[in-house]
């Protein structure tokens, strides 16, 4: 499919989207200027947002939105990177920038008379969707602010609604994040909330329950007696370099495991809802599955935790803890997986970059062969099957042959939607389902809380391991 063709599919795809203000704060940060910032210019450059969008950026300190634009690289979603004139100059008048302390009540006073000019000013009343692309300690005053402001009531007209877009980590742990979720009902009803997991907005893990619903092969082979491991895995070749301060304070096992992993989980796993089924079906089944994650049973080391060599160095700090890599064993208590071994790792600093869900398929009258269905999330998104076959010739030896299948080798140069365009549009049209619910977010805390307490307890068991290898060796 040419782009032209790709590109009028996704309009056709999108209903019309409602005039809509983006306040971004944070808009300095890293999330913001690699992730949210390009794929608001993509989504303006392909005309899948309203021509009423406005963006406005939060900073507390005073900058201009020339000398933001100067830092970032807005086309990188872009064919060779390059920017389009016309798309450069709407996004440049679509940008202000509102200086803001998030401590301080009268400055939101000062956004909610920005927003209200702006909507004066469109002469319409436009949806509001306030991002806190910001660190998770500043959330709580953020949210407050706003509810006390009235942010969250809708434009002046009550006529456009206002959500709140959250990114992960949501809390540290399971009480925080009670609390959280508690503190933000008080003033945004759980359908403003929208809890970002761009996981969940890729393509290859949309193609996870297709897939599973759509090929009767597999679906009569999903359970215990047929599969006898589960494997997922987010290796990274990325060292923490410019985030230090951030993932210091957080560590793997909180930054991928407890939101982009334990999703991951759910869906290879949960029981499969109706072919018609609504939002709310999918995410009852999420919850229903993780639920019956068993908490880590740290008596039989089922959480193993490591540190690259150079890691406090990077981040500054000579006594730090925190985990850059983690691999977790997990149990479901239900009758389909009884007895499978689910193993979650995540990793910084490796050696080869791999997001990967491999399903191990074994038969109880060949326990020695296997087959393996495996989910490539990164690199080259798609799917592959190992198969075992006979080698050519006189003997009957056997051979692992792959079927291979890449969203790159299969539809060509067709795009899908970069994540966090997804999430956006998603989030305008009040689209939950590729968004995480309050009730997913404490049960994938429960399961992982026990580490979380021993590791708090004592470092003994942190192990180290090189920058760029394939983790410790245990
Ligand atoms: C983010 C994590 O959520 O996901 C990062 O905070 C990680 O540490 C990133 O690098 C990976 O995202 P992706 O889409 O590149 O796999």
């Amino acid at each position: 499919m040419d782009k032209e063709s790709s590109v009028k599919n996704r309009q056709q795809a999108i209903p019309a989207l409602e005039p809509a203000i983006f306040v971004i704060f944070g808009i300095t940060g890293d999330l913001a200027q690699k992730r949210l910032l390009p794929a608001l210019y993509h989504l303006l450059k392909d005309n899948l947002l309203h021509e009423h969008t406005e963006i406005v950026g939060i900073s507390r300190k005073e900058i201009t939105p020339e000398k933001l634009l100067a830092g970032v690289e807005l086309c990188v979603l872009e064919e060779d990177n390059v920017c389009d004139p016309a798309t450069l100059e709407r996004f440049r008048k679509a940008l202000r920038m509102v200086q803001l302390d998030p401590v301080k009540k009268e400055d939101y006073d000062m956004l909610l008379t920005t927003l209200n000019g702006i909507e004066t000013a469109h002469g319409m009343c436009m949806n509001r969707l306030y991002y806190l692309a910001i660190p998770p300690q500043v959330y709580e005053p953020v949210i407050q602010n706003l509810g006390v402001c009235g942010l969250q009531k809708g434009c002046q007209h009550h006529r456009a609604v206002s959500r709140l877009l959250v990114e992960k980590p949501f809390g540290y742990d399971l009480t925080s994040a009670e609390d959280l979720i508690k503190n933000t009902g008080r003033y945004f009803h759980e359908d403003q909330v929208f809890r970002i997991d761009h996981y969940l907005a890729k393509e290859t893990v949309q193609n996870i329950l297709f897939f599973r619903k759509h090929n009767p092969v597999f679906a009569s082979l999903w359970d215990h007696e047929h599969i006898s491991a589960i494997d997922i895995e987010m290796l990274e070749r990325l060292d923490v370099k410019g985030r230090g301060e951030f993932y210091d304070n957080v560590g793997a096992l909180r930054d991928v495991v407890q939101n982009h992993l334990m999703q991951l989980l759910a869906l290879v796993t949960l029981e499969l809802p109706a072919e018609s089924a609504d939002s709310l079906t999918l995410h009852k089944a999420k919850q229903v599955l993780l639920n019956a994650v068993q908490p880590i049973d740290m008596r039989k080391h089922a959480a193993l935790r490591a540190q690259y060599v150079g890691y406090r160095e990077a981040v500054g700090n000579l006594h730090s803890t925190t985990e850059t890599y983690v691999r977790v064993r997990l149990d479901i208590a239900n009758n389909r997986w009884q007895g499978v071994p689910i193993t979650i790792t995540a990793g910084k600093a490796m050696e080869t970059k791999r997001t990967a869900i491999t399903v191990t398929f074994v038969s109880a009258d060949m326990p020695r062969m296997r087959n393996k269905l495996t989910f490539r999330l990164q690199p080259n998104e798609g799917i592959d099957i190992e198969l075992t076959a006979k080698r050519p010739g006189y003997e009957n030896k056997t051979e692992i042959v792959q079927m291979d299948f890449s969203y790159r080798g299969v539809l060509g140069n067709a795009e899908h939607p970069d994540a966090y365009e997804r999430v956006l549009v998603d989030a305008v049209r009040g689209d939950h389902s590729l968004f995480a619910t309050s009730q997913e977010i404490l049960a994938a805390w429960r399961v992982l809380q026990p580490a979380l307490d021993s590791w708090q307890q004592s470092s003994e068991d942190l192990l180290t391991y090189e920058l760029g290898s394939n983790g410790p060796t245990t």
